[in-house]
């Protein structure tokens, strides 16, 4: 009898060792998702620490089954890439890789506050004056709210259809009645499934959500915006799996004391990653920035030390920025390093380099770094600029306003290639500049353009030569 028992649990514990009764209380990793039987400190799937959260099971939802499945051979399959529809906001469909694929999840998060909902009545704006009939479902905010937000954007379009709701099943009742041609849902977290007894925001009501309007999506051919908030450290909230439910994920980012918002593509489907879209904040809404070097090198200071150009790539286009640099002298024992906008350990490599390979003692030294319109820029190639930025500040020698620099810095001080070279110089050559500081592999391989000076260097000592000459 014993034995019997003790086979029993064994054989239960085999077969389905994390199965719970539906209705029974679980423990669930508000990051990945991860269930478990018992509270715990730290999940063992993502890492997260103080993330679990008390769930109750439900059973798998039947509603969710595919019933027909059909086999196609892939020559058979349609292709459909000219059923892009645009929204007319040149940078949004840019960055969604040339327009809106019928049936496709997008996700959009972002900071509170950033522009996400302005963003998409926008969007829904250009597409309802198109004749087309849009809907935009909120659990936000009621539909006077929305109204009075789009008058203020022009966007009152007879083609916008609002709904107040967080019901995720009379939503979808209400795009199939209206068959729009897009439907966005602002936001992800306030959605809710009567199906699921937690509350909305929890991992399993947004992930249960955005199943359901996948399978929507898929099924019907309507694309769907998702609005998903942020957390503090950065991630879409919740729900990193809701990543990969989704086809696209875009980041809409920016500092809010600052005009200047990046729509940045970091999955994409249906187009390539790492594309932006500049747009700038004003009275009517969002304003697309066709040309962001321009802007940003608007407040550009004249002859000032500390201040450098470089060109980096923001996907497909070559985007010119000013890093900024302050050494001063250091009141404190222990050097300051603040940093915005680039890396902050790239920067203490560059920092130490200096030091040791150009000869400039910086260790004493308290040293500030920003990028100007507080853009964030992460490509390598612009070690050679705060370098630039740093050593001009620190020799209190300003860089000849017509000079661009360019290049990878490695420890030993060498300056090593960088991609699509001729983009950023024919970038810095529109832009008016004179001269290109280039890593000297690059220089071998450019044709030499008319109009611009592509100097070629392969350390650093030779680059501030070069840069200070
Ligand atoms: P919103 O789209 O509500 O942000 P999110 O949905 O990401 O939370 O944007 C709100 C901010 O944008 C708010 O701080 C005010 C500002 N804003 C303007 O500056 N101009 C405008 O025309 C609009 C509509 C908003
Ligand atoms: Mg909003």
């Amino acid at each position: 009898m014993l034995l019997l028992a003790f086979k029993d649990t064994i054989i239960t514990d085999n077969t389905e060792p994390t199965t719970v009764k539906k209705g029974k209380t679980i423990y669930r990793c508000r990051s990945c998702g991860y269930d478990s039987l018992k509270w715990l400190g730290k999940c063992p799937e993502c890492g997260e620490w103080d993330a679990f959260a008390e769930e109750t099971k439900t059973g798998k939802a039947d509603s969710l089954k595919i019933s027909s499945v059909t086999v196609t051979s892939i020559t058979d399959v349609e292709e459909n890439d000219d059923q892009r529809v645009l929204t007319g906001i040149g940078e949004f469909d840019r960055v969604l890789g040339g327009g809106i694929v019928p049936g496709s999840l997008v996700l959009i998060g972002g900071d509170p506050g950033i522009g996400k909902s302005t963003l998409m009545l926008q969007a829904l704006c250009g597409l309802a004056s198109g004749g087309g009939r849009v809907l935009y479902v909120s659990g936000e905010e009621s539909a006077r709210q929305i109204r009075m937000r789009g008058s203020r954007l022009g966007a009152g379009r007879e083609g916008i259809l609002l709904v107040s709701e967080i019901d995720v099943d009379i939503i979808l009742g209400v795009a199939e009645q209206e068959k729009p041609a897009v439907l966005v849902i602002d936001s992800i977290q306030t959605m809710y499934n009567s199906t699921v007894p937690s509350a909305p925001g929890s991992i399993t009501q947004v992930r249960e959500s955005t199943m359901k309007l996948m399978i929507m999506a898929k099924k019907s051919g309507i694309p769907i915006f998702l609005i998903g908030h942020v957390t503090k450290d950065g991630a879409i909230a919740g729900p990193r799996l809701m990543e990969h439910m989704v086809d696209t994920v875009l980041y809409f980012e920016g500092d809010r004391n600052h005009v200047f918002r990046i729509l940045r593509a970091v999955k994409n489907r249906f187009g390539s990653t790492n594309e932006i879209g500049v747009f700038e904040m004003g009275e009517k809404g969002l304003e697309e920035v066709p040309n962001p070097s321009a802007v940003f090198l608007s407040e550009r200071p004249e002859n000032a030390p500390g201040s450098s150009v470089t060109a980096s790539m923001e996907g497909t286009r070559p985007v010119l920025v000013e890093v900024q640099g302050l050494a001063s002298n250091t009141a404190y024992g222990t050097p300051r390093r603040t940093i915005l906008g680039l890396d902050s350990n790239r920067v203490a490599m560059i920092v130490a380099v200096l030091e040791k390979r150009a000869g400039l003692n910086l260790m004493g030294h308290d040293i500030f770094m920003n990028v100007a319109g507080g853009v964030k820029v992460d490509e390598p190639s612009t070690d050679l600029s705060i370098a630039a930025a740093a050593a001009s500040s620190f020799l209190d020698r300003p860089i000849p306003q017509g000079t661009v620099v360019i290049g990878e810095i490695g420890l030993t001080g060498e300056i090593r290639a960088v991609s699509h070279i001729d983009q950023r110089i024919s970038e810095a050559k529109k832009m008016g500049f004179t001269k290109c500081i280039v890593p000297m592999s690059n220089a071998k391989r450019t044709v030499q353009a008319n109009g611009i000076e592509v100097v070629g260097v392969s350390n650093l000592s030779e680059a501030l030569t070069q840069i200070f000459s």
